[in-house]
């Protein structure tokens, strides 16, 4: 099953271990554009064999990085260098996502991993102001500046525009980045969002510019290709954005078009989450169930064995390997080997192939 391809409108992947988006904070210029580092990274795992790549969370506007060394697609220059990323990574067979992305108020936090320092960049030194549904700052954050109704209205219209590059890079899948506390996140919480114009207010007015989102991206992206949301499932706090809620706004982005649920959680605010392996697979198991959309799993997800299970019972489509992707981009290999699925390593690595049984 994990060796299983997948099929989503015209892209056929060949596999359901995927890379889960993971910010590499590695555009030193700081001009968005995709650098080696892009190449070696996302170029290694797709000859170790894993089906779809998610590039990292990519700026729509330059103030919806997370840092100043974020990639983005805010401009045409930037193009180029994802294009050359896309095409060696589906040269060896795997599929290129690209998540898109706004931070809202968690823009402009320090790059420099793992030294970082908490807190944000200072505008005097290099970093920008953030902005965000409210003046609320995150926790440890800088407050940012609440967007107006026009200003908010725009934001879709950016959303497609890197949408558009994104496919002129080659691209195969939009990801839309609505999870983790990022801007439609901010907007659809009902404990960040209480703004009193059309984009707030009850569920409707909440969720607004997530499914303006999705629907002005849908309007440019190409039939073909698959359009994938990644969504905070829940938030880990009473009376926050709900389980409940998530099938309910899946199913909304069904209708205006998108073809696939990321499920994820939490990052909104700080709360405790109950980590365990698969904590977050039930989640993806109701949307599934409930809003009738294929969906991936994430978090904790190390076991080829567990990952297996995970898509025969029906609980997702397609788990996504993480953090042990960053330890361990030989996992798709060792994984086939575990169940006795042929090697999916590129050629030149086959000789490097493990034992079957
Ligand atoms: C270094 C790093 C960067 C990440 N960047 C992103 C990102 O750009 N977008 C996103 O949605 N999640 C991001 N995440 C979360 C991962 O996509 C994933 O959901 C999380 O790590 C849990 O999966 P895991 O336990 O397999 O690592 C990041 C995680 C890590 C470790």
């Amino acid at each position: 099953m994990l060796f299983d391809p997948l099929t989503l409108r015209g892209l056929t992947i060949r596999n359901r271990v995927w890379l889960p988006p993971m910010c590499q904070y590695s555009v030193t210029a700081r001009d968005g554009c995709a650098t080696d580092w892009h190449l070696v990274h996302y170029g290694a795992r797709a000859t170790e064999g894993f089906g779809l790549l998610v590039i990292e969370a990519t700026g729509v506007v330059p103030e919806g990085r997370i840092t100043v060394q974020d990639l983005g697609l805010w401009d045409d220059s930037q193009i180029d260098g994802l294009a050359k990323v896309a095409r060696f990574c589906q040269t060896y067979g795997a599929a290129v996502a690209i998540q898109l992305a706004h931070s809202g108020r968690k823009g402009s936090t320090w790059p420099d991993q793992p030294t970082a320092s908490a807190g944000v960049q200072p505008i005097d030194a290099g970093g920008y102001q953030p902005v965000g549904p409210t003046d609320t700052a995150f926790p440890g954050l800088a407050a940012p500046r609440a967007l107006t109704t026009e200003e908010v209205a725009a934001i879709p219209a950016a959303f497609a525009d890197a949408a558009r590059r994104a496919d002129a890079a080659g691209i195969d899948v939009v990801e839309i980045h609505a999870a983790h506390g990022y801007l439609l996140h901010q907007f659809y919480s009902p404990l960040t969002n209480t703004r009193g114009d059309c984009y707030g207010g009850d569920f409707t007015g909440r969720t607004r510019l997530a499914r303006e989102v999705v629907a002005a991206v849908r309007a440019v992206w190409p039939e073909s290709k698959p359009l994938f949301v990644r969504v905070s499932a829940t938030e880990w706090v009473e009376d926050g954005w709900s389980v409940d809620d998530t099938v309910e706004l899946a199913r909304a982005f069904k209708d205006l078009g998108a073809d696939f649920i990321d499920v994820s959680s939490g990052g909104n605010l700080v709360a405790p989450i109950p980590l365990g392996p698969g904590y977050q697979v039930a989640f993806a198991e109701r949307v599934r169930q409930e809003a009738g959309l294929p969906v991936s799993a994430v978090g904790l997800i190390t076991d080829p064995r567990q990952a297996d299970q995970i898509l025969r019972t029906g609980q997702a489509d397609a788990v996504m390997i993480g953090r042990e992707a960053l330890r361990n981009p030989g996992w798709p290999e060792q994984a086939a080997a575990t169940l006795g699925a042929p090697s999916p390593m590129a050629g030149p690595y086959r000789r490097g192939a493990l034992p079957r049984k």
